[in-house]
């Protein structure tokens, strides 16, 4: 899949070579993993319509996304994204585990899953032999009859940095995909523990309604700057990569 960088130069570019040299873990702090998130919104800023983030994609959000997944040691979502969203093994295509493989990766990424209520979704990942699956739970409810290896970790009171030293020590995580959700995403930034964003901008409108943006509850105490590291466009969708900075 091709796109038109932007910035910081103009070229064409295949996702490829444009991934091809970036190794998150080796950014990453001694005491946790270094976490990118990745989204994508509607032009009016919603990070769903009607409840799913699947109509807002197309093929270039979907390379970027399968993309980053080939990066990292695990990938981090919010209970309510998995109900929302269909989340089986992660990676699956033979491409994608060779070039996890190239890069010295498992071939498939640890999922990491947080819940307060400990209420974990049924989700097809739940059903894979391979998916090992790490799960920082408030509280403990059973699990009947997951075939996918279930780790499960204590979480106080939603403390996600805790969860993240844990991951870093416990379980070898260097980087870290964080796809959402908002909740999720809020609760990080909330914690200082994002260090990039990758945020595609879907060339649609979605109107009012109640999906919701990227982030929700309570505001930052102050507005988080970022610094622009790329910008890449195919068919009318932009493709934003930020990392997030304490200065202007
Ligand atoms: N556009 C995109 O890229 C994108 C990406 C992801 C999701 N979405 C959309 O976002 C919507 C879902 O939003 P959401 O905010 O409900 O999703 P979410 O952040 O995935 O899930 C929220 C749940 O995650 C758990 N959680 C979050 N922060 C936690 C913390 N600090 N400690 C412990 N548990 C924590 C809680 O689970 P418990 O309730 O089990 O305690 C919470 O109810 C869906 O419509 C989905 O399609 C869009």
């Amino acid at each position: 899949v091709r796109f038109h960088r932007l910035h910081p130069d103009c070229a064409e570019v295949d996702a490829a070579e444009q991934f091809d040299a970036l190794r998150p873990q080796e950014l990453a702090p001694a005491d946790r993993p270094y976490v990118l998130c990745n989204f994508i919104v509607t032009a009016d800023g919603r990070a769903a319509f009607h409840g799913r983030s699947g109509p807002l994609g197309d093929e270039g959000d979907k390379e970027v996304f399968h993309r980053l997944r080939t990066l990292v040691d695990a990938v981090l979502v919010g209970t309510g994204t998995l109900r929302a969203e269909r989340y089986g093994k992660l990676v699956r295509r033979p491409e994608r585990v060779a070039e996890r493989e190239r890069r010295g990766l498992a071939p498939n990424p640890l999922a990491v899953l947080v819940s307060r209520s400990g209420d974990l979704p049924a989700a097809p990942m739940f059903d894979d032999a391979d998916q090992e699956i790490v799960a920082y739970v408030g509280a403990r409810s059973p699990l009947d009859g997951a075939a996918a290896t279930v780790r499960l970790h204590d979480l106080e009171d939603g403390a996600l940095r805790p969860a993240l030293e844990h991951l870093r020590e416990r379980h070898g995580v260097r980087a870290v995909l964080c796809e959402g959700g908002p909740t999720l995403t809020s609760a990080l930034l909330a914690d200082d523990l994002v260090d990039e964003l990758f945020l595609t901008v879907a060339p649609v409108l979605a109107g009012g309604g109640n999906d919701p943006s990227m982030t929700t509850g309570p505001p930052l105490p102050e507005l988080r700057p970022m610094r622009l590291e790329w910008v890449l466009e195919r068919e009318a969708y932009l493709f934003l990569r930020y990392r997030l900075t304490r200065e202007r």
